[in-house]
């Protein structure tokens, strides 16, 4: 059984995957805005896996008979000046979840909770991957500069996520 410490940091998990689904459907809705399509079509797919994401922590919750409770999803910001400025913040935000997950683990461990350590490591290892794709492409739209051939190319490079 999950102790009531631990139902509720995975509960608030969920919630911030939730939101981060949100904040990278908010992105693609922005790169929409501006005809960057590549750009848009990568966070579809990336809210997409956050979404499922949230849906683990929904599941595993269930599989231990414990509570889901729903929280309200914040508002993610609307717009972002461009992809540089919105892959700035995906690395960022990235880096945040990670410090979560790696105090949920910390949680998991104090409560000899070993089932939900080992449940955790999927994430750990899952924000490994998710840190060093953003800090690629951002690292790249660094390179690309000003560059609106080098934007372009980018965007028609990203645009394959998801489509075989
Ligand atoms: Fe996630
Ligand atoms: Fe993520």
């Amino acid at each position: 059984m999950l102790s009531k410490k631990m139902e509720k940091a995975l509960n608030e998990q969920l919630n911030a995957e939730a939101y981060s689904s949100y904040l990278y459907l908010s992105m693609s809705a922005s790169f929409s805005a501006r005809n960057l399509k590549g750009f848009a079509q990568w966070m579809n797919v990336q809210a997409k896996e956050e979404f499922a994401h949230a849906m683990k922590f929904y599941d595993y919750l269930i599989l231990r008979g414990a509570r889901v409770t729903l929280q309200g999803v914040a508002q993610p910001p609307a717009d972002w000046a461009g992809p540089a400025a919105a892959f700035k913040d995906t690395v960022a935000h990235e880096e945040k979840v990670t410090a979560m997950i790696d105090k949920l683990a910390d949680l998991a461990v104090a409560e000899k909770d070993h089932a939900s350590r080992e449940f955790l490591d999927w994430f750990v290892k899952e924000q490994v991957e998710e840190e060093a794709q953003a800090n690629e492409i951002a690292q790249r739209l660094n390179l690309a500069g000003s560059s609106t051939g080098a934007l372009l190319f980018m965007d028609h490079e990203l645009g394959k996520r998801g489509k075989g």
